[in-house]
């Protein structure tokens, strides 16, 4: 039985402290899907450039070089003991450069793995080069291979067409390197982007099913398999990068930050406003506290309201964002210069009632409200139904701004009589 490092409240997180080489023997259960990033073996002394400096590359002990037989050794052992912790249609995916994508090739092939894709992933933003000697480097490679020969595996064809324009996704995948805002609980020398973990978990699993990371580091496999509703099983051994993982698990609790960093995650927002947008995951319960007369699920405002349809009362939650001084100016400037025939001025606009709600906070969406208990210590739990985004004007203004702060009702009048 293995003692848990951290496990989320719904339990859909777990995280083992240790040795992986140990604890996968341990493991009583078979996943539907493995993600690894197992140590590369490059850390040997290396420089680049970062923020105008030059720095060493090095990653840490766990990743210094070793010389082939070892790294053969290394990836067999470890690989051996994924596959007996895969189930029989289940895949695994592993990430590396040519410094051990090789090697893991040739061990998967020994154990009997079937090597389906290997996932080019090109990095939009790659690092300089420093030394003008060689092409940049700004690729990595991922493969993914199925337990057995001839168990069929699963793959979300249909999903990963429409994320590609409706047209078949390649085997080349053109997404960001690592962004600063997935970096709010410290550093991981090697964090893994969210978009590219989203990708794969959207590609082969479904809601619900059981996914395992045996080097997790910060746990951006994890994360993004919450942010999937996708459950996750992790392993670290370095007790640090597990607090990471947990500090970043915890995160998500706030629906706002979740919320937030579905909105920086390419496939998310291509899958459209309305899954995009369901934010608060359709039809969970939500509490929130009722503070003077609004409702407040931080970030966003909520405000209840009840609509009449042939003499039936149905409920609704609408959302707001709320934005910072910078956001509202921004938006404001977009509606001045779209609306300056109508209304002559900025400080117009600013006072303008149909832009009160923008300022104070944009309208997201309507959740249809299902259900309203208060318990005994005033908060007001809601089930949430259908969402109903409102308007997408915001999620286009939205990626070139900062992410919010939030702003009190009080200040929100204030800014707006400033004029
Ligand atoms: C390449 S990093 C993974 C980064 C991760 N994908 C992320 O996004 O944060 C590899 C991780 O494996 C851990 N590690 C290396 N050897 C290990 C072992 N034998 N058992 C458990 N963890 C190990 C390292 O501490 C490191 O955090």
């Amino acid at each position: 039985m293995i003692e848990t490092y951290y496990k989320s409240q719904n339990n859909d997180f777990l995280l083992a402290h240790g040795d992986t080489f140990q604890l996968l023997n341990e493991f009583s259960f078979k996943f539907n899907m493995i993600f690894a990033d197992p140590p590369y073996f490059l850390s040997n002394g290396g420089i680049s450039l970062q923020s105008g400096k030059v720095v060493c590359v090095d990653k840490g002990e766990w990743d210094k070089g070793r010389n082939p037989e070892e790294m053969k050794e290394f990836n067999m052992e470890w690989l051996r003991l994924c596959r007996d912790k895969l189930r029989d249609n289940g895949t695994i995916w592993i990430s590396g450069t040519y410094h051990n994508i090789f090697s893991v090739a040739n061990c998967l092939t020994e154990l009997g793995y079937k090597i389906l894709n290997v996932i080019t992933w090109q990095k939009t933003n790659p690092p300089v080069n420093i030394s003008c000697r060689f092409f940049t480097y700004s690729t990595e490679f991922i493969i993914w291979a199925r337990k057995c020969e001839k168990v069929a595996h699963k793959y979300n064809y249909e999903l990963m067409k429409k994320l590609n324009d409706d047209k078949q996704m390649t085997d080349v995948w053109r997404l960001p390197a690592i962004g600063r805002w997935e970096k709010s609980c410290g550093k991981h020398p090697t964090q893994k982007p969210l978009s590219v973990l989203t990708r794969i978990i959207l590609s082969c699993t479904d809601k619900g099913d059981w996914i395992l990371d045996p080097f997790s580091g910060s746990s951006t496999t994890g994360i993004a398999a919450s942010l999937c509703d996708r459950r996750f099983a992790g392993i670290e051994q370095s007790e640090t990068f597990c607090q990471m993982s947990k500090a970043r698990r915890e995160e998500l609790d706030n629906v706002g930050v979740k919320a937030d960093l579905k909105r920086h995650i390419v496939d998310f927002k291509t899958l459209g406003s309305s899954e995009q947008l369901n934010l608060f995951g359709g039809d969970n319960d939500i509490v929130c506290e009722n503070t003077s007369n609004i409702y407040e699920i931080l970030p966003f405002d909520t405000n209840p309201m009840v609509e009449q349809t042939e003499g039936k009362e149905k409920f609704f939650l609408t959302c707001y964002v709320r934005r910072t001084d910078e956001e509202c100016e921004a938006f404001m400037n977009h509606h001045a210069t779209t609306y300056t025939t109508t209304l002559k001025s900025k400080t117009k606009l600013a006072k303008a009632t149909h832009l009160f709600p923008m300022v104070k906070g944009s309208v997201d969406g309507n959740y249809e409200i299902l259900d309203s208990t208060i318990s005994e210590d005033k908060k007001v739990h809601f089930t949430l139904g259908k969402y109903t985004p409102l308007t997408d004007e915001w999620h286009n203004i939205y990626d070139k701004m900062k992410p919010w702060e939030l702003l009190k009702e009080d200040e929100c009048r204030e800014l707006c009589s400033k004029g």
